[in-house]
């Protein structure tokens, strides 16, 4: 019997089917990564920098969890907490969508809103003013920084997708948040088979709808992000990585988040490159976080 921390990890790798008909030699793999039990990948980087507080004694029962984030690590951070009977606070930009508050709400978790028009940035100045006006009383994680947010995956998401795909793998794509998924899986992979090329994808812009990616130009950037592990770095536009979100929902019944679309879009473009190749990506995220978004009541063109 597990408890439900022991269930974060070892997601399926599902067949994506989208693009067979234009690119027959490519084959798409993705992590589904809403089958952790906060719905998202977050659940890796959450446990694994709350077990390496407390190994470390820097978390204590007394401490409360504190972080800046755009949802997904609030949600698991709050999961976590109440499961090992912590307290949390989440630092989140006051925009974030409706699921994602109440989500962290029914979780127990305290909630300070940093200014919208800031975005994750400011999220991240706020909690920074209050950890070093009350040190004692929080334990920060930090997981732009803290290495043990890219160790989950390299410990885990890497070592799950070798398994997997039977080492067959020959491109991985991610998304870029903390960078923690792409830069800890991107590092093992590289390991194992020097060979295996791997794609960063950010946000084309500054102002963008794909929550959860960051647009590192302009961004504050993470200390945990190691531009070496990239072999490309692409920008994807908003528009077309809902579309493709719409659309795998629709003619696959994979129901994923923006950006999960944003990964679709680079894999798209990866595909028109390669004559053939096994693409594995990773999803994120559910899209059920952001039905109240209108995201998938639009029509797919
Ligand atoms: C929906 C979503 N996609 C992608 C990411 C990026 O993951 P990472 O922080 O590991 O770079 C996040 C991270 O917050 C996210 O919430």
């Amino acid at each position: 019997m597990a408890d439900i921390a022991g269930l974060v990890g070892n997601t399926p790798l599902i067949r994506v089917r989208l693009f067979e008909k234009e690119f027959p030699k490519v084959e798409v793999y993705a992590k589904a990564e809403w089958f952790n039990p906060g719905g998202s990948v977050k659940d890796r980087a959450a446990l694994s920098m709350i077990e390496d507080g407390e190994r470390r004694g820097a978390l204590t029962t007394d401490k409360t969890i504190i972080d800046s984030t755009s949802g997904n690590t609030g949600i698991a951070y709050a999961l976590i907490g109440a499961a090992k009977g912590y307290r949390v606070k989440l630092v989140m930009p006051g925009n974030v969508s409706a699921e994602r508050k109440a989500l962290v709400t029914a979780y127990g978790a305290e909630i300070v809103y940093s200014d919208a028009g800031e975005g994750s940035d400011g999220a991240i100045r706020l909690v920074r003013e209050l950890v070093e006006g009350d040190p004692d009383v929080y334990f920060y994680p930090d997981q732009y920084s803290n290495p043990a947010n890219p160790r989950a995956h390299y410990e885990g998401t890497a070592v799950e997708i070798l398994q997997q795909s039977s080492g067959r793998l020959t491109h991985f794509v991610a998304g870029l948040g903390t960078t923690g998924t792409f830069v800890g899986t991107s590092r093992r992979l590289k390991e194992h088979d020097p060979s295996i090329r791997t794609i960063a994808v950010q946000p084309e812009d500054a102002f963008h709808g794909l929550e959860g990616l960051k647009h590192l130009p302009t961004a504050i950037v993470p200390r945990i992000w190691t531009a070496e592990l990239a072999d490309e770095v692409w920008g994807c536009p908003t528009e077309p990585a809902y579309d493709l979100a719409r659309e795998v929902a629709r003619r696959e019944g994979l129901l994923v988040g923006h950006s999960s679309g944003a990964a679709l879009w680079a894999v798209r473009r990866l595909a028109g490159t390669i004559e053939h190749g096994v693409v594995v990506t990773v999803f994120p995220d559910s899209g059920d976080r952001y039905l109240s978004t209108g995201l998938y009541g639009r029509k797919t063109s």
